[in-house]
């Protein structure tokens, strides 16, 4: 079968429970020779069971600080539960599929952003792709966890938004998409929000500089404008139920390079 490209989609916290409905037009486009690499977040579940167990969520610029405790959590939340729910999404779709644990293959480094110490965040150094281009080229759904690993073994949680772009960029891929719990990126204008279809990568670094995007949307918006920035053809933002409505750009917000 001829090969189209090959696309990388991040599930963010709450659309798992779309993702079935996405399935089944992203079977269409791997039948018609599309590759897909999916990459799943989980801060809602994260946040839900880190308030179960007594232990309140805090972020700084829309990262997760993550103490021993937390990083237990996310690691439960990733791997043990959101991890096999997305498998078997797959699955039933009528897809092959294999999931991975992010530490088998992004290496990283602890973040420093701001001179906050986040704890146990790390920052993508370097992705082992072959595992990933070994199982594409069997035709297999890759499914990965933003988690990662230090040269010493120590463990790191790493947003999945910026896990997905340094994934994007290794692999390669023709197209990123954000799924998420938002119709794309939203500006507030005369008392009414708008869903921007278009953004520049250079009006997206002003609502940064200018706060009109706040948590989870910084880095976000900050691994799309990389994205773009290190070749990827086509990177969207996107909220909605119907994906081939994404896939033909009629929802969500795409980010350009204007020329
Ligand atoms: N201008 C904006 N437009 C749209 N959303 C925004 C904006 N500013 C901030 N946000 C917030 O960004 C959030 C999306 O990021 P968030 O990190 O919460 O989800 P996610 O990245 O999809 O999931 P996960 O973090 O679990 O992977 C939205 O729910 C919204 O509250
Ligand atoms: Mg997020």
């Amino acid at each position: 079968m001829d090969r189209k490209g090959l696309i990388l989609v991040k599930i963010g916290g709450n659309t798992l429970s779309k993702l079935s409905l996405f399935l089944s037009f992203i079977k269409t486009l791997y039948e018609l020779g599309y590759d897909f690499v999916l990459l799943h977040g989980g801060g809602n579940e994260i946040n839900s069971w880190m308030e179960k167990l007594g232990f309140e969520p805090k972020f700084v610029k829309g990262r997760r600080i993550t103490d021993e405790n937390t990083l237990k959590i996310v690691e439960m939340v990733l791997s043990g539960d959101i991890q096999g729910k997305v498998i078997s999404e797959v699955k039933k779709a009528g897809l092959k599929v294999l999931g991975l644990n992010g530490k088998s293959i992004f290496k990283c480094k602890k973040l420093i952003i701001d001179n906050i110490d986040l704890g146990y965040v790390g920052e993508v150094v370097e992705v082992d792709v072959l595992p990933i281009r070994r199982l594409l080229e069997e035709r297999y759904v890759v499914v990965t966890t933003s988690l990662g690993m230090d040269e010493s073994g120590v463990s790191y949680n790493i947003n999945a938004d910026s896990a997905a772009l340094a994934l994007g960029i290794s692999l390669k891929v023709d197209r990123l998409i954000f799924c998420t719990d938002v119709p794309g990126v939203i500006l507030r204008e005369d008392d009414k929000d708008k869903v921007l279809n278009k953004l520049s990568i250079e009006e997206a670094k002003k609502l940064i500089e200018e706060e009109k995007v706040f948590g989870g949307m910084i880095p976000k918006l900050e691994s799309a404008i990389r994205a773009i920035e290190n070749g990827v053809k086509t990177v969207q933002i996107w909220g909605g139920v119907d994906f081939s409505r994404a896939w033909n750009m009629e929802e969500g917000t795409l980010v350009y390079k204007a020329l």
